[in-house]
């Protein structure tokens, strides 16, 4: 029988080499280069919080924008434009994103680092509250991909407006929708209920083909991903 302190280090050992596997698929899948570098350097010098995706789920969006070959990307929430560079960079010549950011700062951030990231000439980045710009995006839609990054509260509108803004074989992603468990558990918390009710609809909705996908080095938050079906 295993003691408590055995136990701990076998615990660290696995999660150690859980973060190894992640480092080496990231090397072979998904390597930064200068322009995603810049982009963290620049936002963390700009105090912004350092909660953008790894560099396997910016691998992933890519994926999933070439499965539904997106030429049109809705991004809500760009906080300093790391998940920006990723989906930009999966666009074909021509395509477009539509990155959606509050706060202005932030929005001259992504801004130079898009240019710094040689993207500018495919992106833009509308500053406001998401919920005043998305009633305006209808005339540019259908979006073939749709990826939610946003204050937490109001996911299960985003998730209306992407539905709205969205076609049959398009993809929705929304992160952090697991929230260490928290997000099966009940809550008062309007943050953790904004994901758990968005996580609800996309389980429940028979217009969506959907998962909850746990896949940070220690499981404890993911992307909702939800294929619009034909
Ligand atoms: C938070 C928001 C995010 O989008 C994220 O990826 C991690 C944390 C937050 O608001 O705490
Ligand atoms: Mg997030």
């Amino acid at each position: 029988m295993a003691n408590d302190n055995t136990e701990l280090t076998y615990l660290q050992q696995q999660q150690q080499t859980r973060h190894q596997i992640e480092e080496n698929i990231s090397r072979a899948f998904a390597p930064e280069d200068d322009g995603l570098r810049n982009a963290l350097t620049s936002a963390r010098a700009a105090g912004l919080p350092e909660i953008q995706i790894s560099p396997i789920q910016g691998k992933l969006l890519q994926v999933l924008a070439a499965a539904c070959n997106a030429h049109k990307i809705l991004e809500i929430g760009a906080l300093g434009g790391y998940s920006g560079i990723w989906l930009a960079r999966s666009l074909p010549e021509g395509g477009r994103m539509i990155t959606l950011e509050i706060s202005p700062e932030h929005a001259a951030v992504v801004r130079n680092s898009f240019e710094k990231a040689g993207v500018s000439d495919r992106t833009e980045v509308r500053v406001g509250r998401a919920l005043d710009l998305l009633p305006h995006l209808a005339s540019e839609a259908p979006f073939d991909l749709v990826f939610i990054d946003a204050d937490k509260p109001p996911y299960p509108q985003y998730l209306d407006w992407a539905m709205r803004l969205t076609r049959p074989g398009s993809i929705i992603v929304a992160d952090n929708c697991i929230r260490g468990g928290k997000a099966f558990l009940p809550s008062q918390d309007e943050v953790i209920t904004g994901v758990a009710e968005l996580n609800r609809r996309i389980a429940s909705d028979p217009r969506l083909a959907s998962l909850l996908l746990a896949m940070d080095e220690d499981y404890t938050d993911g992307f909702a991903i939800a294929v619009v079906k034909y």
